[in-house]
């Protein structure tokens, strides 16, 4: 439990995040909770630079704003993986029965390893009693992106890629990549995620191209000055 302390949470924060904690180590099996945590800690990372600057002073409104939105990274850090421990049939269910509030088609939610974020997100909503859009929405879209990400949003996608546990010929650079500038760096995660999609024969979701197209139209133009 001793991650608690490493978080930049008041005491509330902290027994909001532990009782999440209590929760999902124990139905997470080891892999997943190894995941879940380490992504916590690369969203607290981003975080860091992004969203908590150094020079902010602790006591001022924009601080206390953006730790809020630090706080919300956290939940959904912990929980944006909760649909993974149902079985596609249980996830597809789900994911039909609110459909109307997903951005995505039918045979969407025949592609499995999409459906733990489509479905979690309403697991989530029940079983945590949380009815915040923002952690909801990031848990959904967390896999696929979506046209016009949020900062929370993006930090959560990155983060979930490049956690020290992934370990992939392309990790190394993201990472650097990814505390130079945020928005190249989502740009070349999403582009990696294409090629390794296509690369292994699998399903890709409908709206792929329409996010990268609209990726590439925000941040198409920017560079990191050092590419490989
Ligand atoms: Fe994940």
């Amino acid at each position: 439990m001793d991650f608690i302390n490493k978080l930049i949470l008041n005491e509330n924060q902290k027994e909001c995040i532990l009782n999440i904690n209590k929760k999902i180590s124990n139905v997470y099996p080891p892999d997943l909770y190894k995941h879940t945590i380490s992504t916590l800690f690369y969203t607290q990372k981003l975080a860091e630079k992004y969203i908590l600057k150094d020079d902010e002073n602790k006591e001022s409104e924009d601080f206390k704003k953006n730790q809020e939105v630090y706080y919300k990274l956290c939940k959904i850090a912990l929980l944006h993986d909760y649909g993974r421990i149902f079985d596609a049939e249980e996830l597809k269910k789900i994911a039909l029965k609110n459909k109307d509030e997903i951005n995505a088609n039918q045979e969407d939610f025949e592609i499995d390893c999409l459906l733990h974020g489509f479905a979690g997100a309403f697991i989530v909503r029940d079983e945590f009693n949380l009815s915040d859009e923002e952690i909801l929405n990031s848990i959904k879209y967390h896999t696929t992106g979506y046209c016009n990400m949020s900062m929370t949003d993006k930090i959560i996608y990155i983060s979930d890629k490049l956690e020290d546990g992934r370990n992939y010929k392309e990790v190394f650079y993201l990472r650097k990549l990814a505390l130079k500038n945020i928005n190249f760096c989502l740009l070349e995660v999403y582009k990696n995620n294409i090629i390794y999609i296509i690369n292994k024969n699998k399903n890709i979701y409908s709206n792929t191209f329409k996010i990268w197209n609209n990726i590439l139209k925000l941040y198409g133009g920017l560079t990191d000055g050092s590419r490989r």
